[in-house]
């Protein structure tokens, strides 16, 4: 691993206890795996969870594959991340709006001269899924949460790619 600041990456998703949770531990395994310098979080638009731990469901689901979502905890996006972080990932369409338009307050905030976030999609990158938004399972069954699985290791790896060659790895 490299003494050098880690590039910082957001994962953001509407409650924070369900999607972007996953996206936080499932992208942060695949990077200590690739011995990238990359540091992930996760944040939410609302303030629907504040300091709530990811939903049993979700926690359930990522331990069968080997992924501890249990010292999570939610918080929602501020404008001061934009400033914190190089990459704000998006997990579908709705998120990535809310997300743009909160970037315009913080260029608002900090000036046209600050150095802002990036903002993109989650499966940007991804062959498998490409531009696909995450669905929200929230209100939904098992397969939901396998799904957000599935998409969450399927674009990490495809981000991993990406930020390799970004970073010269
Ligand atoms: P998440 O899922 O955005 O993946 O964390 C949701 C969790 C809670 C709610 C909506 C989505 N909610 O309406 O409370």
């Amino acid at each position: 691993m490299s003494s050098q600041t880690p590039y910082q990456v957001l994962c953001v998703c509407l409650g924070n206890i369900c999607r972007s949770p996953t996206a936080e531990a499932v992208f942060r395994h695949l990077c200590d795996e690739a011995n990238l310098n990359v540091a992930i979080d996760s944040a939410g638009t609302s303030n629907y969870h504040p300091g709530k731990a990811p939903d049993s469901r979700s926690q359930q689901h990522a331990k069968k594959r080997g992924y501890d979502l249990s010292a999570l905890r939610a918080r929602q996006l501020k404008t001061q991340d934009f400033v914190e972080f190089d990459l704000i990932l998006a997990m579908d369409y709705e998120n990535l709006a809310n997300i743009q338009a909160l970037k315009i307050q913080a260029q608002q905030e900090f000036g046209a001269n600050a150095l802002l976030a990036d903002i993109a999609l989650m499966s940007q990158h991804d062959p498998d899924f490409f531009e696909q938004a995450v669905p929200d399972p929230y209100y939904g069954g098992a397969n939901g949460f396998e799904l957000v699985l599935d998409q969450c290791e399927s674009s990490s790896r495809a981000w991993i790619q990406v930020l390799q060659k970004k970073l010269k790895y």
